[in-house]
């Protein structure tokens, strides 16, 4: 089955033909990682990196699309990226404004819905105001759900989700011998969103840097030693073969 899907251009859009790629899936998450080496290893600040990185982001989004994936989760600043220097830390946190200020209007024409997962009340008004704006302009939209983890730390996520179920016992809200796993997980930043299928971390390292500890109980992981400015679209399709040649078990047989 093939489908057509305008490309993303802040210009006129193209259509092209897309193959369907058979078991999808549902949300990936990715840690995009190596922005900074790929500015090093150009000679160039680690800030160039992350402007790259913003590249990267539009081009894995349109393979998304054009994928059928349904969620794209993307570890875009993590609570511990705080303890970056000043000069970086706002560098990165101007980025959503401008990636949305180039992308938004094709976002919203390939029926893309932005949301966000993270400690949101803590970031700078501006990126603040950017994001709640995408968030409003794209709610109504149901194609791919674009999550930015934004100030997100799984830690930070469930010491915050404890503490409220604590408060929701303490209102007669909640009883102790109701809570399950489902229940839990409605506490996350997550909360409706379906666990991450498939995780990819680009840039060569193997860790999950505090990134959905409970989410990725399940999750197939593809490492990639691609740095994410160079991540592409074909090596975004590897790792979708890649986790279709996979047998979930969910721990059975
Ligand atoms: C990790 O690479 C990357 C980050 C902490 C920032 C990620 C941000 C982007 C990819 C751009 C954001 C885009 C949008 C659309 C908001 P690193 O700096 O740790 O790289 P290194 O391991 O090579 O030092």
């Amino acid at each position: 089955m093939s489908r057509k899907i305008p490309f993303f251009t802040t210009k006129k859009n193209k259509e092209i033909d897309v193959e369907r790629v058979d078991n999808v899936p549902n949300h990936v998450a990715i840690i995009m990682d190596g922005n900074g080496r790929w500015a090093q290893k150009r000679g160039l600040p680690r800030i160039a990196g992350h402007k790259e990185g913003v590249s990267a982001v539009n081009k894995i989004v349109k393979a998304a699309v054009k994928a059928d994936v349904k969620i794209l989760t993307l570890y875009t600043f993590s609570t511990e990226n705080w303890k970056r220097p000043k000069s970086e830390i706002d560098f990165i946190l101007r980025l959503p404004k401008e990636f949305l200020h180039i992308y938004l209007p094709g976002l919203i024409s390939n029926n893309v819905r932005i949301n966000t997962i993270g400690d949101f009340d803590a970031l700078p008004d501006h990126t603040k105001e950017a994001v709640q704006y995408a968030v409003d302009k794209t709610k109504s939209n149901d194609g791919l759900l674009l999550n930015f983890a934004l100030n997100y730390g799984s830690r930070l996520e469930i010491i915050h989700a404890v503490k409220k179920i604590i408060h929701d016992i303490d209102e007669s809200k909640l009883s102790i011998d109701s809570l399950d796993d489902k229940q839990f997980s409605q506490y996350l930043f997550t909360t409706d969103l379906s666990d991450p299928d498939l995780l990819i971390r680009t840039g060569g390292e193997k860790r999950l840097s505090n990134f959905m500890l409970w989410q990725l109980a399940y999750t197939e992981f593809c490492f990639s030693d691609v740095l994410w400015p160079d991540f592409n679209e074909s090596n975004f399709l590897n790792a979708l073969e890649d986790y279709k040649q996979r047998k979930r078990r969910y721990g059975g047989i």
